[in-house]
């Protein structure tokens, strides 16, 4: 199929780099601001990604980005549009693209990803824009049953059918299926229902003709759910992330791209380093292994510039400092020390 589109798939997982996930919905980053007692207005949204897409040196670490419909649309105070800023730093415009995720009639408990209708006129409009990936997320809560087999084939279909768009609009789509962490779970469960969707999304991605080596996958690390009594250390989350992988993903994939989910933000960079020092004592994985994190590269961005744009520096010294450690990480080369290194 298209060159171009797995060209980009490539770039964006390229050595040392990663994707920053800054596609919070307006609901989302209400909540995000209210951890910091700032108001969510149009202008206090555009002022913060404007603190983040103007770090310096942010194309060193971060390949692209995940931009709002809101966002996409919006430029610095100086005028610039936010696609030419993160364009110049060396970084790729990506969009998300679903409605989010709406209960699943008959199904209590489960939900699936709205956005299909109209979706071939929103990526023209998008491409023209600037946009060169895009995304969707489908979320599913474990316990108690759940995930269904049907819920797991609604979402799939849904993923398969946005991916299949995207492509025909030479836009790389980025499939997440992302198995929560909300609950008391153990690690197996979330390995079952990982490994469940990923094979159910495979199978629908074939189905649709998607050209798996121009597409990414967003996937959630096989981790215990938050409340379990039953913690685990990251080298066997590392270990029991790549044996999912492994029994799921095709190797035509070219990248995985790993969410943060409520993880801690160094939690997320020592697990992802682990994976890939696995990967490198194995003399190799099918895939690149790197990250697509919204909370655990932009909390204590968010912290320092706390709606003051007095601290927008401190902020950048922040989201730099996380970048750089999960670029190492992302090559197996992470080490604790360099945290101390800190903003
Ligand atoms: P988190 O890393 O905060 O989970 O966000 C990533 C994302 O894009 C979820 O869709």
């Amino acid at each position: 199929m298209s060159d171009v589109l797995h060209a980009i798939a490539r770039e964006l997982v390229a050595p040392s780099k990663g994707i920053l996930a800054a596609d919070e919905s307006t609901g989302t980053i209400e909540k995000r601001f209210r951890t910091i007692g700032l108001e969510s207005t149009e202008e206090n949204r555009r002022r913060y990604r404007e603190v983040l897409f103007t770090t310096p040196g942010f194309g060193e670490h971060l390949s692209g980005v995940i931009l709002f419909d809101e966002t996409i649309r919006q430029a610095t105070s100086d005028g610039v549009p936010f696609v030419k800023v993160i364009e110049s730093a060396g970084a790729i415009p990506g969009i998300k693209v679903d409605k989010g995720a709406k209960p699943l009639a008959g199904f209590p408990g489960e939900t699936v990803t709205e956005g299909l209708d109209g979706l071939r006129e929103r990526f023209a409009e998008y491409a023209g824009l600037g946009a060169r990936f895009s995304k969707w997320r489908a979320p599913m809560a474990v316990g108690d049953g759940l995930p269904t087999d049907f819920a797991i084939l609604a979402n799939a279909h849904a993923l398969a059918r946005f991916a299949a768009l995207s492509q025909e609009a030479e836009i790389v789509p980025i499939v997440e299926p992302e198995t929560l962490m909300d609950g008391d779970h153990d690690l197996a469960a979330c390995e079952d229902a990982t490994g469940r969707m990923l094979g159910a999304l495979y199978e629908q991605l074939r189905a649709h003709r998607v050209d798996l080596a121009g597409t990414l996958l967003k996937v959630n690390m096989v981790v215990p759910g938050k409340g379990s009594a039953n913690q685990a250390d990251d080298r066997t989350i590392a270990e029991a992330t790549i044996r999912c992988l492994e029994a799921h993903v095709p190797a035509e994939v070219p990248g995985i791209v790993f969410l943060s989910g409520g993880m801690g933000d160094v939690e997320a960079t020592s697990r992802l380093h682990e994976m890939n020092r696995i990967g490198a004592e194995r003399g190799g994985l099918p895939w690149q292994l790197s990250f697509s994190y919204g909370r655990a590269l932009q909390a204590p961005a968010l912290a320092a510039w706390a709606g003051d744009d007095a601290n927008a520096a401190l902020a950048q010294r922040a989201l730099a400092h996380r970048a750089r450690m999960n670029g190492l990480a992302r090559d197996g080369r992470w080490d604790p020390a360099l945290e101390h290194d800190a903003a």
